[in-house]
Order: structure tokens, then C-alpha cells, then sequence
């Protein structure tokens, strides 16, 4: 569409509002083109004369075998090639003829003559010529270009759409096609032709119906003959009809009944801005809806099944808790309390995972709330707790939340496990993110850590755990430091980790 726009403006002199008018025109046209069984170019005069016409415009139908196999938009023919154009365009008269194409070199007229002699490889089409009326003018030529000579015989369907075709093209040169504005179906693809064809007449009675019309018509349960009825007489809401009728746009609607759904899509046909009938599309939908309506179920069943994790885990957190509560030694308390305070993090993740039907989370709320429980497990009025978070990483898949947030959590842990007593402490937490990476800083204002640290040396099970997860697990890198912009000194710890998981380090 834009190389229309583009072609229009650099080799022709039609204005913006004609411009406008082609493009709608072109948006539209690949109905009249699968009614014509053949291609539909779009022809415009480069100048005023109409010595010379560009293509600006090219369809291939989805009823017949191209004739077009290359790319004809942007070629030029000349008025001596093809005088059957520029009589079209200058008299508005429909004219079919037969054309040699290629057309022969320095050819004055290649109108096909009786008994005259074309060079070998020439192909013959017979050309339609429709003029395409904007308002007072003819600003262009649409032409229906297939094979000449074709001895197929045509049944009453191809008849009937040869005939719809020839509906279309006086609305084209009437200026009412393109139709002023169409409801959109949005969702599902256009119904086209080959999907099913009704056409109805101004009293909104069938008179003819295509056979796969009639087995859409079928599966909505209509068995008996449908020639000279109504679609409501069968139950079947025909306002659609009715609208496309009255407002003289195209109307879609879908029609269900039981399992079954059709997409009914409806184009006035008009005469002299009368409308005349109706051409109506169905196009069954039902497999596609089905399919809707299972995903829809299987959303449901993920997130039901992340909500039953997140419940099990805060079981086995309040049986931990339990257990802390019957331990005597302070080592042992501190450890079972540390287990499930782990799991929780883990519980938190999966329960922002039920609230949505993706599996992505919300990382920023999962930070915020892992951190809450850290602060909530820490009830010492002497030395007051202050965690900030500032940052944001957004969306990040379940997967890789979950390690992430775990090792926040232990990060966090250590700044207030290892905080000197008697002083305010002061935990920072910056969320960082770029296209490729997410990152976690974490500072505190505590008293570092102890001379001559080493992480391969000096570690417990937090830093173990954190280490497993971000450098194995998710394919990251970790730094632990003094906090040099801190006064007094603390510890700082950063994590960087790719925001997608590589095949091979993919956690199970
Ligand atoms: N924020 C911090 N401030 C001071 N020292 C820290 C800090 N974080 C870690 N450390 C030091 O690193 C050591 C290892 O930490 P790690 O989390 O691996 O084990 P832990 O906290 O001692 O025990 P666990 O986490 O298993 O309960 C700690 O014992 C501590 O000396
Ligand atoms: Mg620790």
C-alpha cells in the first residue's frame, strides 16, 4: 500500500483525495478479484494526455491461476500499446479485448487482429477495462487481466460470480466501490470467497447460494432448500443483513449456534445508490474457537496449578515453623527458620505466576515482596531495618524470577545477619535492566566483609545457594565487594543475569 502511495506521488498527477480513494479501492479488491477468476491490475495515466499508463496496483485471485507470475506493479505501457485504456479512462466506457503480452516490441497497436501473425512466446489475455470513478472523474483503469482462449466451460457457479464481478464493476464505475467504511472483523481473517458466497436479494431472500455457503448453512442446522428464504426464517439474527442494507457499508457479524460459529461478512450491492442486494461471505470459525476456547482453559489450568505449588509451599513453610518452635538449640532454630524463610521466596513467585495467564512476572513485585519478608522476619527494636528499592526490571519469565528472587532474598538475609548491633541499618536495592540483561545491586551500610574474604573460600550456604543459582543455573555473573561510596564502608553485591535462558543453561 505504501508502494502505491509512493508510485502515485512520484509518476502520476492524481491528487491526495484520489490517492486515497485507490488505496481503499485496492484494500478491498481482492473480492471482485476472486469473483473474476483472474488477475486485477490497477492502471494510472502518468499525464494529463494519458499517453502512458503506470501499474500502481496488482492482485492475483485465490479462484484461478495467475497470469501475472512476475511483479507487474511499477511497469509502464504506452497508449499506442494499449488503446483500450486510454479509451476507457477517457470515455468512462467499459471495453474488453483481447491483448498480445508481452506486448511486441515498437508495436503501433496490439490489439489482436484476425489472421495476424504473433512473434513466438506471446501469450494472449483478455483484458477487461473498468473505469474507476472518484467523485466527477475517471482517475483510473481496472483491469481484469487472464488467459484469452481458455476453453473452460463454466458452470452455474463460475456464471454466477462472473455475473457478481460485473455487480462490482458498476459500483467501481459508479464511484460507490470501494464502499465508504467497513466494520472490521479484527480478530479472524476476511471471509473471502472460496469460503462461502450467499447472495440475497433488496427483500433480503437467498438467490443463489455457493456450496460451501450451504454446508456452513448446514452445520447451523438449516437442512431444508434455501432459494427464495430468508436467513431469519431459519433463526438465524439477519440484523447484519438488515444493516448492510440500510447503511449502504460492508457488516460483519458472527453467528453461533451449539459448537458452531460463523463469521457472516455482508457487502450492499448498490446500482444508481440504490442497494440492490446483498453478497454475503460466511466463513466457519468454529475450529478456531474451539482452539480459543481450549487455551483459554489450559491459561486456567496453569495458573490453578501455580496456585497449588505457592499453597503446598506455604504448608511445608507453617510445618517448618512448627518444628522451629520444638527445636531447643538457637543454631538449629536459626537454620529451620532460614529453610523456610527460602521457601517463601519461592511461594512468592509462584503466586504472582497464578495471577496471570502468562508466564512471565512482574519482577518489581516479586522484589518488593520478597524484601518484605525479609524485613518481616527481622523484629529487633534496637537496631531499626530500612530497606529501599529503587529500579525496575518489568516482566521476566517465571523461570527465571524464581532463582533470582531467591538469591535477593539471601543477599538481603546476609546485610542483616551480619550488621553490627546498636546502629540504624540501611539496605539499598537498585533493579537494573537492558534488552539483553536484568541486574540486582544490593548495599548496606553494615561492616563489610571480614579482611581477606574470598568467595571461594569463606562461603556458607546463602552465598552457596546464590552462586548455584546465578552463575550455573541462569548463566550469569556475581561481584561481592567493600561499598566504596558508603560511609562507613558496607558490603555491595551485584548480580547480572541474561534476560532469557540460553538452551544450555536452562534451569529443569
Ligand atoms: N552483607 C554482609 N556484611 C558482612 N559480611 C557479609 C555480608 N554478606 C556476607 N558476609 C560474609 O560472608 C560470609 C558468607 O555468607 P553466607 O551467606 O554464604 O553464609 P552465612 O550468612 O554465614 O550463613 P547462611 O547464609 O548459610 O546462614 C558470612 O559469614 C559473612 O562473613
Ligand atoms: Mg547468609
Amino acid at each position: 500500500m505504501a508502494r502505491l502511495a509512493d508510485l502515485a506521488v512520484a509518476e502520476t498527477t492524481l491528487t491526495s483525495p484520489q490517492v486515497a480513494h485507490l488505496q481503499r479501492l485496492v484494500a478491498s479488491w481482492s473480492l471482485p478479484c476472486d469473483l473474476a477468476f483472474a488477475d486485477l491490475l490497477l492502471y494510472v495515466p502518468t499525464n494529463a494526455s494519458a499517453e502512458e499508463f503506470v501499474v500502481i496496483g496488482h492482485v492475483r485471485p485465490a479462484t484461478a491461476a495467475t497470469f501475472h507470475v512476475n511483479d507487474p506493479v511499477g511497469t509502464r505501457v504506452l497508449r499506442s500499446q494499449r488503446p483500450a485504456m486510454s479509451r476507457c479512462l477517457l470515455d468512462g466506457q467499459r471495453l474488453e479485448v483481447p491483448i498480445a503480452f508481452p506486448p511486441p516490441a515498437g508495436a503501433v497497436d496490439d490489439t489482436v487482429e484476425e489472421g495476424v501473425q504473433a512473434p513466438i512466446g506471446t501469450r494472449f489475455l483478455l483484458a477487461d477495462h473498468v473505469p474507476v470513478r472518484c467523485g466527477d472523474e475517471i482517475i483510473a483503469v481496472m483491469a481484469r487481466e487472464g488467459e484469452a482462449g481458455l476453453t473452460r466451460t463454466f458452470g452455474q457457479l463460475e456464471r454466477e460470480y462472473r455475473d457478481l464481478f460485473g455487480r462490482f464493476c458498476q459500483m467501481v464505475e459508479d464511484g460507490s466501490f470501494p464502499l465508504e467504511r467497513a466494520e472490521q472483523s479484527g480478530e479472524f481473517r476476511e471471509p473471502r470467497v472460496g469460503d462461502g458466497v450467499l447472495v440475497l436479494d433488496r427483500e433480503r431472500r437467498i438467490e443463489f447460494a455457493s456450496p460451501n455457503a450451504l454446508s456452513a448453512l448446514h452445520r447451523l442446522g438449516v437442512r431444508s432448500e434455501v432459494v427464495g428464504r430468508r436467513l431469519d426464517a431459519f433463526g438465524l439474527a439477519d440484523g447484519v443483513v438488515r444493516r448492510a442494507l440500510e447503511t449502504r457499508f460492508s457488516t460483519i457479524a458472527e453467528v453461533e449456534r451449539a459448537e458452531v460459529s460463523i463469521v457472516v461478512r455482508c457487502h450492499p450491492l448498490l446500482n444508481g445508490g440504490r442497494a440492490t442486494g446483498v453478497l454475503v461471505l460466511l466463513r466457519d470459525v468454529s475450529e478456531l474457537r474451539s482452539r480459543d476456547r481450549l487455551l483459554v482453559s489450559k491459561d486456567a489450568t496453569i495458573r490453578e496449578i501455580h496456585h497449588r505449588v505457592k499453597n503446598n509451599l506455604q504448608t511445608i513453610q507453617s510445618l517448618l515453623h512448627l518444628q522451629q518452635r520444638r527445636l531447643d538449640s538457637a543454631e538449629a532454630k536459626r537454620a529451620v527458620a532460614q529453610s523456610a524463610r527460602r521457601i517463601g521466596s519461592i511461594a512468592i513467585v509462584h503466586e504472582t505466576l497464578s495471577s496471570d495467564a502468562t508466564d512471565e512476572v512482574d519482577f518489581d513485585v516479586v522484589a518488593r515482596r520478597v524484601l518484605r519478608l525479609v524485613e518481616e522476619g527481622f523484629d529487633s527494636p534496637e537496631r531499626p531495618l530500612r530497606v529501599g528499592i529503587t529500579g525496575s526490571i518489568g516482566e521476566l519469565a517465571g523461570q527465571i524470577a524464581m532463582p533470582l528472587a531467591v538469591a535477593l532474598a539471601e543477599v538481603v538475609q546476609n546485610a542483616v545477619d551480619h550488621g553490627e548491633a546498636g546502629r540504624n541499618l540501611e539496605v539499598d536495592v537498585s533493579l537494573l535492566a537492558d534488552p539483553r540483561e536484568v541486574g540486582v545491586r544490593i548495599v548496606d551500610n553494615g561492616p563489610g566483609l571480614p579482611e581477606g574474604f574470598s568467595l571461594d573460600r569463606d562461603v556458607g550456604l546463602g552465598l552457596t545457594i546464590v552462586r548455584t543459582f546465578i552463575i550455573s543455573d541462569l548463566g550469569g555473573t556475581m561481584t561481592i565487594g567493600r561499598a566504596h561510596d558508603r560511609e562507613p564502608l558496607g558490603t555491595v553485591v551485584e548480580f547480572r543475569v541474561p534476560r532469557r535462558l540460553s538452551e544450555a543453561t536452562s534451569v529443569g
